[in-house]
């Protein structure tokens, strides 16, 4: 699997599934694009990047201001000439409550990052790939994007409409060559994963016990099989929520 020639953007690159997917790219041979509100983290990517030999740059952007996600694409296509891979990954989770306790500032938050910020990138991205007739979406959508998830109402809310944008848009835009495909980890140990469990011993058991091969996921996992969705190998591959998750779905 080689992306030599090829650029990639990752946003929320400075973390989590995020990094390991900037790195997985960056080693099979593509021009990466760290994106991230966290530059430290953002530039920290960059150097594991660079002293294993690969190519990449930070740029600073809050998905969920579309000027920022703009500049972004116009920096890309400045450096490296085009716009290959769009991999729509950064994503806030806000702790669990009930409906009832959802704060109007939660769910505009949750909203604004998860769901506007996905559909400000998309709607960059497709501009550019239209033009080119080529090109690769993944939206990291999650577990919640397609059942559901106590006491993340908002969350869920904003992934299953990650998933809603996913479905559509592939099957506006297949016809210029355009793939886009969401994925659904459930827990992963990220950052963001670990803030769940590492504060509920009983919700790790319970959740631990859903899944049947017994084990969390790692973000490399993820980011192996973002490259896969991403490359020739899975040329016929469009409009998919393809769950990453021991058998959790199943
Ligand atoms: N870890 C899990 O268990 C899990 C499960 C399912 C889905 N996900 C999804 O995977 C994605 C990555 O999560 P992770 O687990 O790697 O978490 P993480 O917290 O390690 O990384 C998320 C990154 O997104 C960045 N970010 C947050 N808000 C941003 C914004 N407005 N603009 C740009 N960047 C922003 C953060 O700075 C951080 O670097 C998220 O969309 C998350 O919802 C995670």
């Amino acid at each position: 699997m080689s992306f030599k020639n090829q650029s990639v953007i990752v946003t929320g690159g400075s973390s989590g599934i995020g990094r390991a997917t900037a790195i997985a790219f960056a080693k099979r041979g593509a021009k990466v694009v760290v994106s991230d509100i966290n530059e430290a983290g953002g530039q920290e990517t960059v150097q594991v990047i660079k002293e294993n030999g690969g190519q990449a740059i930070f740029v600073k952007t809050n998905v969920a201001n579309s000027d920022e996600v703009q500049q972004l694409i116009d920096t890309c296509l400045k450096e490296y000439g085009q716009l290959d891979h769009m991999i729509n990954n950064a994503g806030i989770g806000q702790g669990l409550y009930f409906f009832d306790q959802i704060t109007d500032e939660h769910w505009a938050k949750t909203i604004a990052v998860n769901q506007t910020g996905v559909f400000y990138c998309m709607r960059a991205a497709l501009k550019v790939m239209k033009q080119q007739k080529s090109g690769n979406i993944i939206n990291t959508a999650s577990a919640a994007g397609i059942r559901s998830a106590p006491r993340m109402g908002a969350y869920a809310a904003s992934k299953h409409a990650v998933v809603g944008m996913t479905k559509s848009a592939a099957a506006e835009y297949g016809k210029y060559g355009i793939r886009i495909n969401a994925i659904c980890p459930t827990v992963i140990e990220t950052p963001m994963g670990d803030s769940y469990m590492s504060e509920n011993e009983d919700l790790k058991a319970m959740m631990l016990k859903s899944v049947p091969m017994r084990r969390f996921g790692q973000p490399e996992e993820v980011a192996r099989t973002i490259c896969w969705l991403c490359s020739a190998d899975a040329s016929y591959l469009t409009g998919v929520a393809l769950p990453i998750d021991g058998g959790s779905n199943a």
